[in-house]
């Protein structure tokens, strides 16, 4: 006999407590709301999303239906393709300044695996993990799911929110395991200045604690060039690098990233691997080769592109009553300032979402320190900015 589900449900759920301590990405969830009301016949533009809204490009499509042809469809090894493993680390080398091993290169299904590996690899309970707030809310959750103490440092916009050392500084302590960077930042579009980086590498000084610098978004920078931390002398041994093929790419659905540590601990987060996923699917990280090694000039084309719709945008925002907006260097996101509307950012998100028909984030999806903020991605058509500029500037009109 099968159970029905009213027999099902007799059984308590009894989860583990640790789950009660996971977090989320709002993201999604306001991408759902959005579909539904799309469904109900309402006419949304998805400002929500963060995601390139370009094709993959055609080289690495080919690459890819070419390995499925040639039989790329089974398991490989826990920690990548070692053509793969070796390509990025000639790129990371090449990048960063430093050199890399192949050894020293784990490739995973996407860049949000490198989080959630290191910090399970890492952490204790107990154990400190200095993480930016606002940031990618995946970073808290994490740390909390583990039971580490989550310990914000507050990105400001009058810094152009870039991080006070100053403020680092103080937040490191003996328990202090780990200090997350992200630089281009999602979700304020902030970049860490070289200046900047080598302050934090100061304030860690000779101390045993690992930095996970999540650079998923190092081809998308607009102003000045991108630094890592792992380039500092004396920090290779310290650095977790995160990217990953996601952004720079538009390859966010084939889920491929990769993190880069020193070779003992790039073995230990292929166990986490094996564990896990066993490994990244093979004809993608032949299709990854490619990536790195073919044509890059869609890359090129992709932050141009992102650059122009950055400009028109911000401009757009700050003729909004109760809107101002600084200009991002990195990434594709805009992340207006909406104190002066008197509305909380989580309010106004959602009545810009079922009233004005313009899907964005409430800047606290990326922690309490987003009060006062919204997010709206960039990676949608000038069109549809434009489009999105002109309910929200009629809504404010009317509801302000
Ligand atoms: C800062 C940051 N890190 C990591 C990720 C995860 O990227 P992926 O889709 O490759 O897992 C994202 C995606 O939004 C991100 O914004």
């Amino acid at each position: 006999m099968f159970a029905t589900m009213e027999n099902a449900t007799q059984f308590e759920l009894r989860l583990a407590d640790r789950m009660s301590r996971l977090g989320t990405e709002t993201a999604f969830e306001v991408l759902d709301r959005a579909r539904q009301l799309e469904r109900e016949g309402k006419e949304i533009v998805h400002l929500e999303i963060g995601e390139p809204d370009f094709a993959t490009p055609a080289n690495i499509v080919e690459a890819a239906v070419d390995a499925l042809h040639k039989g790329w469809t089974h398991y490989g090894p826990s920690a990548g393709l070692p053509e793969l493993r070796q390509t990025i680390a000639t790129y990371v080398s090449e990048t960063r300044g430093v050199p890399v091993s192949s050894d020293e290169v784990v490739v995973v299904p996407g860049g949000k695996p490198i989080i959630f590996f290191s910090i399970l690899a890492l952490v204790d309970p107990g154990d400190e993990v200095i993480y930016p707030n606002p940031g990618f809310p995946i970073y808290e959750s994490m740390i909390n799911y583990v039971g580490g103490r989550a310990v914000p440092i507050q990105l400001r916009e009058e810094r152009d929110f870039s991080l006070n050392v100053d403020e680092l500084a103080t937040r490191i302590t003996d328990r202090t395991k780990l200090i997350i960077i992200n630089s281009p930042q999602n979700p304020t579009g902030g970049v860490l200045q070289r200046k900047e980086i080598e302050g934090i590498a100061r304030a860690v000084a000779d101390r045993n604690i690992f930095v996970l610098s999540d650079e998923i978004y190092s081809r998308l920078i607009f102003e000045g060039e991108h630094f890592s931390i792992m380039s500092v002398p004396g920090f290779k041994e310290r650095t977790i690098l995160l990217d990953g093929f996601s952004k720079t790419y538009a390859m966010t659905g084939w889920r491929m990233g990769y993190g880069v540590m020193r070779p003992d601990l790039a073995a230990q987060i292929t166990r986490l691997m094996t564990n896990s996923n066993s490994c990244t699917a093979s004809f993608t990280q032949v299709a990854g080769v490619e990536a790195l090694r073919g044509e890059q000039a869609s890359v090129t084309e992709m932050c141009g592109e992102f650059k122009k719709r950055r400009d028109m945008f911000v401009a757009g925002l700050n003729e909004i009553r109760g809107f101002s907006c600084r200009m991002p260097k990195g990434a594709f996101y805009t992340f207006p300032n909406i104190r002066k509307t008197g509305w909380p950012s989580k309010k106004l998100a959602t009545a810009l979402l079922e009233e004005a028909g313009v899907a964005c984030l409430a800047g606290t999806a990326f922690g309490e320190f987003g009060e006062g903020y919204l997010r709206f991605s960039v990676a949608n058509s000038l069109e549809n900015l434009q489009r999105a500029l002109g309910r929200i500037g009629e809504w404010t009109e009317k509801n302000l």
